[in-house]
């Protein structure tokens, strides 16, 4: 039998059963909570040892436009966990896109599957697939939002200090992406205080920050932009960066991006800025050294080993990325099992 998490804000209200999971715009405080709520109670089951296959039988199909570690694993493992089978479905090798229309394989998709994830490209695409799907569709990062990967960042903060209200999350770095265009709606949704830290021109889009700025008057949120990484560092409980040009994003692009960003790389004196026991989150993959090929590369063309984090920050006990990796798992299986169940 399904076993309800343990839910502090009343969510036994809450009800996500043929919901799509696009971004997080679309969802209330309550259900974000609640999610993070029933990730909490799989996180444990899976650490006991207890069976939670709570969807067995069905089945999954998973769309990648791009490449994926986490996300793709933490889809495939959570379907296994769940009891469900899991298709994948690479850059190559499906007709979707060249030979047939996103609507086409929405509709083809759905009467053979019971769950489709998609990522890929525009957010528009993955809300074309929803529209003719008659089946819950995932979004696994677009480029203008990445929302399992918020529940999965939460999460950490949320077992780290216990507590989300009011907790300051300052982001360095391309902030009008979608990783910095999905914390600051999470922040502005669960009334937490976003700082921006990035040149004027890598802000998060304007229109998107007016709507995050419109639901903060409602949750007692906090949205801050800043060029002054050391002014918007203070004080801050987590500092997150990304990468400085992002999958999709041309080569040629990393020039201007490490001119416009090395002044927000994360290093050691940014992390003293922030209070004391403040912790280092990234959504990874990470250029915190050389030892990868595009790393190798940027070094042999640009002369550094770093980037947006160094490598003393990223190892250091102040960072959580690893923890903040595996709850991915855990909170990508309930989005999953809360739109799926019964
Ligand atoms: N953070 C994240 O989405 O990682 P992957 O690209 O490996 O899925
Ligand atoms: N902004 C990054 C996130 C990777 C998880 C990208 O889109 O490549």
């Amino acid at each position: 039998m399904y076993v309800y998490a343990t839910c502090k804000g009343g969510c036994t209200m809450v009800d996500l059963r043929g919901r799509d999971f696009l971004k997080l715009l679309d969802f209330t405080p309550m259900e974000i909570r609640h999610l993070l709520d029933v990730a909490k109670t799989l996180k444990k089951q899976k650490r006991n040892g207890e069976s939670h296959r709570y969807l067995k039988g069905k089945q999954i199909a998973m769309i990648f436009e791009k490449d994926s570690t986490r996300t793709r694993c933490a889809f495939e493992a959570g379907a296994h966990d769940l009891g469900m089978e899991a298709t994948y479905l690479g850059p190559t090798g499906s007709q979707m896109g060249k030979k047939e229309t996103i609507e086409d394989t929405a509709r083809v998709l759905a009467s053979m599957y019971d769950g489709i994830e998609y990522r890929g490209f525009d957010q528009e695409i993955v809300e074309s697939l929803a529209k003719y799907s008659k089946v819950p569709v995932w979004n696994g990062l677009t480029n203008e939002f990445h929302p399992t990967q918020m529940l999965a960042d939460i999460m950490t903060i949320q077992e780290e200090f216990g507590n989300l209200k009011g907790r300051k999350l300052v982001f360095c770095g391309d902030a009008r992406n979608n990783v910095g265009n999905s914390l600051m709606v999470v922040c502005a949704k669960l009334g937490m205080h976003f700082v921006c830290c990035a040149p004027k021109n890598l802000w998060p889009e304007e229109n998107l920050t007016d709507e995050c700025r419109k639901i903060a008057e409602g949750t007692s949120a906090k949205i801050e932009m800043t060029e002054d990484i050391m002014e918007g560092t203070k004080n801050a409980d987590a500092i997150y960066t990304d990468v400085w040009v992002s999958m999709g994003e041309p080569m040629e692009l990393w020039e201007e991006r490490i001119k416009l960003l090395s002044p927000y790389q994360v290093n050691a004196k940014v992390m003293k800025n922030a209070k004391k026991e403040a912790i280092f989150l990234h959504c990874l993959p990470s250029f915190h050294n050389n030892e990868t090929t595009i790393g190798k590369q940027i070094e042999e063309k640009f002369g550094i080993k770093e980037m947006e984090v160094t490598d003393e920050v990223f190892e250091s006990n102040q960072s959580r990325v690893f923890e903040e990796a595996e709850n991915r798992l855990h909170t990508i299986k309930a989005v999953m099992l809360e739109t799926l169940k019964k």
